[in-house]
């Protein structure tokens, strides 16, 4: 059977992302379902990009957990806490945050449903060669290029006039719905999370919403198969995200996610209906470094595939960004460079995902 996910033609006047393109490359959900025990060639990692056990952290339990529902009661120790989150981890969990099981299990249950659609139906959602839209991969900029052991799909979420229905699996019972009400509880979150930090970070309550222009949200719903030999592979290469802050709805049973934390990686274990959330590399501009955008990655196992939601929340493309004046003075002098946004995600999407190559290029030559 044919693995081949081609790009579904040129997205021509369509709404979207059009900031970049990325190679097509095979499903390899479906290589995994015709021969379980395969691990191609272009998926076995470097020797030195392989996931040591021995350079990860045995504990997870020490990644900060954020009580979301005192945040909003405005109890100023979480929201110390939550500023010591940021500037110590740049990961945290957000528990008591309001959305409903009911909410977050349809999601999940929308994204299991598409992923076990035979693949002549999911190639029907395929990005278009010049889009970051829809069913494939990103990042894919080269043949030699090893690749990564995951199937996602991309979907532009809000402003609602950004989504472009072709890519949304509308055939799929209860898609449509569980992923607008998804949206929009991800969307009352973030403006939480970017009120309070605002407020730790000496602004008026409305300033980082403010900053953010027309602010953009996008799903990424990734699946991971079961691999024969996960040492071998990884499912996502080490990155750090371009969003100011990305919201990570995860397996409740299966871990995979990493993140790199004082030299080690620390897994984060899934907390039954907690949201991870980190700070993007926008952010970690924004905040002139004081927030870091920590480099992350994903690892497979030989039990049981996992999904995972991943709502990224970025600035609107026209916006530039740089160091907010806010934390900017003499002791504190700017580190990054100003930039419009698009032309910092034209230059990511463009770029093999590695760890934190892509901050670097924001930075100023004083540092
Ligand atoms: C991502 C990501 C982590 C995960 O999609 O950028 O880091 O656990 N995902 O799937
Ligand atoms: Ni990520």
């Amino acid at each position: 059977m044919d693995s081949k996910v081609e790009n579904g033609g040129v997205n021509g006047d369509d709404k979207g992302w059009s900031w970049g393109s990325s190679k097509p490359v095979p499903s390899i959900q479906e290589i995994v379902r015709n021969d379980s025990q395969s691990v191609p060639e272009r998926y076995i990692q470097n020797q030195e990009n392989r996931p040591l056990h021995s350079e990860t952290s045995p504990v997870s339990s020490e990644i900060p957990i954020i009580n979301l529902s005192l945040l909003d009661n405005g109890d100023e120790n979480e929201r110390k806490r939550l500023d010591s989150a940021c500037k110590e981890w740049g990961f945290f969990q957000i528990t008591n945050h309001g959305v409903t099981d009911k909410v977050l299990h349809k999601m999940k249950a929308a994204v299991t449903a598409f992923f076990d659609l035979p693949l002549v139906e999911k190639k029907k959602y395929a990005k278009a060669a010049n889009d970051l839209q829809g069913y494939g991969q990103i990042y894919v900029v080269s043949d030699e290029q090893k690749l990564d052991w995951n199937d996602m799909i991309l979907l532009m979420t809000l402003p609602t006039n950004c989504r472009n229905m072709k890519y949304w699996p509308t055939t799929i019972p209860g898609f449509k719905e569980a992923v607008e009400e998804y949206s929009i509880e991800m969307q009352t979150l973030t403006n939480q999370i970017f009120a309070n930090l605002s407020l730790v970070m000496g602004m008026e309550k409305e300033s980082l919403q403010k900053y953010h222009g027309e602010m953009i949200q996008s799903l990424r719903l990734n699946y991971y198969p079961t691999c024969s030999n996960p040492d071998l592979v990884i499912g996502i290469s080490p990155h750090s995200d371009e969003s100011s802050i990305t919201l990570l709805l995860q397996d409740d049973d299966i871990s995979g996610l990493q993140i790199k934390h004082e030299g080690e990686w620390v897994v984060v274990d899934p907390i039954p209906k907690a949201i991870v959330v980190n700070i993007g590399d926008a952010m970690e501009v924004w905040s002139n470094g004081m927030y870091k955008s920590i480099e992350h990655r994903v690892i497979t196992n030989e039990k049981k595939a996992r999904i995972s939601i991943a709502t990224f929340v970025v600035p609107n493309e026209e916006v530039e960004i740089g160091p907010l004046e806010a934390v900017v003075d003499d002791d504190h002098p700017r580190l990054y460079r100003t930039v419009k946004y698009a032309d910092y995600i034209k230059h990511t999407v463009s770029t093999k995902q590695d760890g934190k190559a892509q901050t670097d290029y924001l930075k100023t030559h004083n540092v």
